[in-house]
């Protein structure tokens, strides 16, 4: 044997997904504020979205979409070394989400811990979890992106509130050792501090050592659509070109982008700055709107699942979020 052809990558070795039983049209949201299905549909692409049961915590849901991934990975909770959830909507600030995962699965010689880079969670999540593999301390990791995004909506801001879903997904990365070249090729991670209050829920802060704090004000999403959907599209098109520069890759070799879905005319707006047909490009946002770092995820399942993506294909995963943050990753499938 030549051992020289022998790799050991780091490969996604099982998907799981959760969507809320309770699905919110369009239709609906036109009883509730001042707009129209034919607006969101045209502005947006979406159709509808899944909003959490009253009891369903953020947990739950990441919960859910880590079983079915230890599942598909044919994977005993106790055998994970890692446990990264990527959200911006805890239960809690503390205990982590990470940690009530932990403790749900009982996967208890996990190392656990959350990560907050909004809709770019679920790529920074498994880009930092390659390295704890690829460093050598651990040999798996499960990584869950979950957000129920919806707690955060004015539900009188029409700008906003048409946009949003709940949802979670999970992978489970694993060193895997092959012949082939193959999991994760290549990472790009990049922040934009400066377009920070592009996208923001800001925090309540309250007075320092008030003994008679009252209850404090929930804080909204605010947003400014037209501005961040410029940086979108720059900023996502400009992070394919670098991670496919980085795995040595042309467009030509790219079987399937899947992309934070945002807005369809974001992807479109991606395809046609990349000069790439829109074909190549992944798109579920229709059911969901967007869920924040679980997209992305919940599409790649979506994709895999539809035979959309096949073994030995090469799929780029791209996405932004607030922060600004973005990140791309290559994986072949
Ligand atoms: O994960 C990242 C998160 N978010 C994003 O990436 C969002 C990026 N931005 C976008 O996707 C788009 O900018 C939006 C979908 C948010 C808005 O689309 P737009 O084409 O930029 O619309 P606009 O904000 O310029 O608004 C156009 C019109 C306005 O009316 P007037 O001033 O022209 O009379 C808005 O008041 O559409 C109106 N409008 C609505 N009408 C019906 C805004 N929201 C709605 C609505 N229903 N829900």
């Amino acid at each position: 044997m030549d051992d020289n052809t022998l790799k050991s990558n780091i490969e996604i070795v099982g998907l799981g997904h959760y969507l809320p039983k309770r699905i919110v049209s369009n239709t609906d949201l036109e009883k509730i504020v001042d707009t129209t299905d034919e607006w969101i549909f045209t502005r947006t692409g979406i159709k509808e979205r899944r909003i959490r049961d009253k009891n369903e915590k953020n947990s739950d849901l990441a919960i859910k979409a880590a079983q079915e991934a230890l599942e598909n990975a044919q994977m005993n909770p106790e055998d994970l070394d890692l446990i990264i959830v990527t959200t911006v909507t805890p239960d809690s600030h503390f205990p982590s989400v990470a940690c009530i995962v932990q403790k749900a699965l009982q996967a208890k010689k996990a190392a656990a811990f959350d990560i907050s880079a909004a809709c770019a969670g679920f790529v920074y999540g498994i880009v930092t979890a390659k390295q704890f593999i690829s460093g050598g301390l651990y040999k798996n990791a499960l990584v869950i992106a979950s957000d129920t995004f919806t707690d955060l909506l004015n539900w009188n801001d029409r700008s906003t509130c048409v946009l949003f879903g709940d949802g979670a997904g999970a992978c489970v990365l694993k060193s895997v050792e092959g012949k082939e070249d193959c999991g994760m090729m290549a990472e790009y991670l990049h922040a934009q501090g400066e377009y920070g209050k592009l996208l923001s829920v800001e925090s309540h802060m309250r007075e320092p050592l008030d003994q008679n704090a009252k209850n404090i004000a929930l804080s909204y999403v605010v947003m400014q659509g037209k501005e961040l959907f410029k940086v979108a599209v720059n900023s996502m098109a400009q992070a394919v070109e670098i991670i496919l520069k980085k795995a040595n890759l042309t467009l030509e070799d790219i079987d399937c982008v899947v992309p934070h879905q945002a807005n369809n005319r974001i992807i479109s707006g991606i395809a046609k700055k990349l000069g790439v047909s829109k074909d190549k490009f992944f798109i579920n946002i229709e059911k969901y709107g967007n869920m924040s770092a679980a997209s992305i995820v919940v599409a790649l399942y979506e994709a895999v699942e539809q035979k959309r993506i096949q073994k030995g294909d090469i799929v780029v995963l791209v996405t932004f979020g607030a922060g600004l943050v973005s990140a791309a990753t290559v994986v072949k499938w």
